[in-house]
Parts: structure tokens; C-alpha cells; sequence
């Protein structure tokens, strides 16, 4: 290769097969509408009902969009996403782990239902979908992992010790799976974004949202620090 050889399409994603959990909500729809924009077709399985308004965005980029309305954190769901995604678009090239939820408490009245739930979604989730495209990923040599992680991956913060929990989990699986898959030629990072407001009403995907999802606009507490 030459240096006059040099193009833009060489950073292009023009065939490849990307999943995004929860992307057709608030900070997945960016991520969605990023890949789509770069050129990859986007799966989509997500809790939040999908209104159409994701599909129609990709759809004008020249992308494909397929969903898959699941809860990730169900027995053998992650496989199933997994499995539907190479069945309609032919292969799984890149994975980012977006879907989350916050619930919100003071220590006193923060208890293992919310704790439990939100290991499951953030952390056990992430990690079976992960552990599930790395199965196709480490065979076609080639892939990329990219786990939605948050200030809270470094921070404690206030009234969700199980959001900072499990972004500091996630944090530890993306340097555990990265240092792994490296040889295999599969690149996983993390993306820890700071507080991000939802886009306005007409271009917001989502119709049902889990109550206890992240939210920038259901106000915490007087005085708390919202975990991001
Ligand atoms: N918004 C922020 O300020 C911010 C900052 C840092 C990190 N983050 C992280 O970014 C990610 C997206 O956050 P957001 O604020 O855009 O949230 P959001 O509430 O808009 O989206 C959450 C998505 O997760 C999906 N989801 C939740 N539980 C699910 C389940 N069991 N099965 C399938 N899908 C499920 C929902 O359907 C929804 O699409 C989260 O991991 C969050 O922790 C957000």
C-alpha cells in the first residue's frame, strides 16, 4: 500500500453487522445512528418498545435496521439476540453493550431487588452478550466490543451503590475481555460518558422506557448527585 493510497472508506463500516442493546433510546439511538452513519446495518434488541423513528433514521442513511424487542437479562435471551442478528443480517461484526438501568435509594431502602436488578441489566447482561459474540467473533477473527460504562466506572456517588457497582464492573470486564481477545484480533474498549440530556421529543425513539432506566429528565432526589 502506498501513501497516496490513502481513502476515507478504509475507516468506513460499510458491511458490517453491528448489535446495540437498548439502541433505539437516548444515548444507544446515537450509537445506532453513529454506526448506521458509518455504513454498518444495526440489530437492535431492546426492552423500550420501538416506535419506528430509529428505523426511519437508519433506514436514510442507506443502512439496514432490524430490532428485536427482548430482555437481555432473560435465561438464553443474549444467544437468541445473538443468533436472530446473524440470521437477518448475515454476521456479527461489532457489539456495544448500551442498555442500563439506575434505580435510585438512600443505603437505608436500597435493597437487593434493586441491586439484583441492576446487575442483571448493566453487568450480567453485558457479559453474556459479550461472552456470546466473542463464540463468533474469535472464529472469524475480527470484531470489536465497546461497553457503555460511565464517570461512575471511577466515582462512588450518591443513592445508586449498585450503578456504581456495576460500571465499575463493567470497566474490569472490558480489561479482562480486552487483554483476552487482543490475539484473536477483537478490539474492546469502554466509553464512559458524562451526564448526556436525551434528544427532544421528535427524535426520541421510545414510547415504554423501564422506569428506573438512567433518565436526565425524571429529577433525583432534592440535593442528590444523579449517577451517570
Ligand atoms: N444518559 C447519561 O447521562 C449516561 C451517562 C453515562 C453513561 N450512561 C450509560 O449509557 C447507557 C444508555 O443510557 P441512557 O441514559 O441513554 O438510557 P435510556 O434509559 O435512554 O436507555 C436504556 C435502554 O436500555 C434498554 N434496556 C433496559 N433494560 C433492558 C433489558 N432488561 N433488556 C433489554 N433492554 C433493556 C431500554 O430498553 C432502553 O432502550 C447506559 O448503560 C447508561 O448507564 C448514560
Amino acid at each position: 500500500m502506498d501513501i497516496t493510497d490513502f481513502a476515507m472508506d478504509l475507516f468506513g463500516l460499510r458491511g458490517k453487522n453491528a448489535i446495540v442493546t437498548g439502541g433505539n433510546t437516548g444515548l444507544g439511538q446515537a450509537f445506532t445512528m453513529a454506526l448506521a452513519t458509518g455504513g454498518a446495518n444495526v440489530f437492535v434488541p431492546s426492552l423500550a418498545d420501538d416506535d419506528g423513528a430509529t428505523a426511519a433514521m437508519v433506514r436514510a442513511t442507506g443502512a439496514r435496521y432490524e430490532f428485536m424487542q427482548a430482555d437481555i437479562t432473560g435465561s438464553g435471551t443474549p444467544k437468541r439476540v445473538v443468533d436472530e442478528c446473524i440470521e437477518r443480517l448475515g454476521s456479527v461484526d461489532i457489539l456495544i453493550n448500551s442498555a442500563g438501568i439506575c434505580p435510585l435509594g438512600e443505603v437505608l431502602e436500597f435493597g437487593r431487588d434493586k441491586w439484583d436488578a441492576t446487575v442483571q441489566v448493566n453487568l450480567t447482561a453485558a457479559f453474556e452478550m459479550s461472552y456470546e459474540v466473542a463464540q463468533h467473533m474469535v472464529p472469524q477473527r475480527s470484531g470489536k466490543i465497546i461497553n457503555i460504562c460511565s464517570m461512575f466506572s471511577f466515582l462512588g456517588g450518591r443513592l445508586s451503590p449498585a450503578y456504581a457497582a456495576t460500571k465499575h464492573g463493567i470497566a474490569g470486564l472490558t480489561k479482562a475481555y480486552c487483554d483476552e481477545l487482543a490475539e484473536h484480533n477483537i478490539q474492546v474498549n469502554g466509553i464512559a460518558p458524562a451526564t448526556t440530556p436525551r434528544p427532544s421529543p421528535p427524535t426520541r425513539a421510545a414510547t415504554r422506557r423501564p422506569t428506573s432506566a438512567c433518565s436526565t429528565t425524571s429529577p433525583p432526589p432534592a440535593g442528590a448527585t444523579r449517577p451517570t
